[in-house]
């Protein structure tokens, strides 16, 4: 039995990510596991540089976004106080709003996929999720999702952008449908339906060797 997994959820703007996985995160942990949740961006120094750019109130090239994305990974993966190589050796298990699928998807739009992949590696070299979860939602949904619940959108955050994310999303699983485990839920439907399958997978796979 695996003692502690890392769970990446993965999904375009609205799919519902950071629901489903503080849902997880809570049930879990109601059942004794020790878990540590987080997200990317992050809350560090360069995930609040990041922030600052997707509202628009900091200019950047894509390249600078992918480069400082890469570079906020690094520091999510590798810093002293809660990276998650060190969370995950202390025995947590971690479940991450977002990890490097998200920059295949998002910076694949605008530059070549295959570098994004490339720089990506070490992080994969470092932490490769157990599973990584997508939630898949109709792009249309997600907009609807998004204009209805925020006063302001973000830098990513138009239908016309999503559908290329989307796309971008679908390449990369296929280039890498042999070295990741890829995992697609249906997303639209009630919040708990979601959480449920999304429960029996993880379920699943902490039993197995
Ligand atoms: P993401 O993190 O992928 O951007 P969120 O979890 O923040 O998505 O959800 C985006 C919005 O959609 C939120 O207002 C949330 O309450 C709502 N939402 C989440 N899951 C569902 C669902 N299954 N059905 C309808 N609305 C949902
Ligand atoms: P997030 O806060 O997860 O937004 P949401 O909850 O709306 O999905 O992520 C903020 C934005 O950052 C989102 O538009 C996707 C983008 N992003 C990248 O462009 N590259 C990345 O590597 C990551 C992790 C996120």
């Amino acid at each position: 039995m695996k003692k502690n997994l890392f769970i990446a959820f993965e999904g375009i703007d609205g799919s519902g990510k950071s629901t489903q996985a503080k849902m997880l995160a809570k049930r879990l942990t109601d059942e004794g596991h020790k878990v540590h949740l987080t997200f990317e961006p992050t809350d560090g120094t360069i995930g609040t540089l990041l922030r600052n750019i997707l509202k628009g109130a900091v200019k950047a090239d894509e390249r600078t976004i992918a480069g400082l994305f890469l570079a906020d990974r690094l520091d999510h993966l590798l810093n002293e106080h809660n990276g998650l190589v060190k969370m995950l050796a202390e025995g947590y298990t971690v479940i991450t709003d977002r990890y490097y699928f998200s920059s295949y998807a998002y910076h694949g739009v605008h530059m070549d996929l295959n570098w994004v992949i490339a720089a990506n590696e070490m992080c994969a070299t470092i932490l490769r999720p157990h599973i990584n979860l997508f939630i898949d939602v109709p792009t249309s949904v997600c907009m609807e999702r998004i204009m209805s619940n925020r006063a302001s959108t973000e830098r990513y955050e138009n239908l016309e952008n999503l559908n290329n994310v989307k796309a971008k999303y679908n390449e990369a699983f296929v280039l890498k449908a042999h070295e990741e485990n890829i995992t697609h839920i249906n997303g639209n439907r009630s919040e708990h339906e979601v959480a449920d399958d999304i429960y029996n997978m993880v379920c699943k796979l902490m039993l197995m060797p």
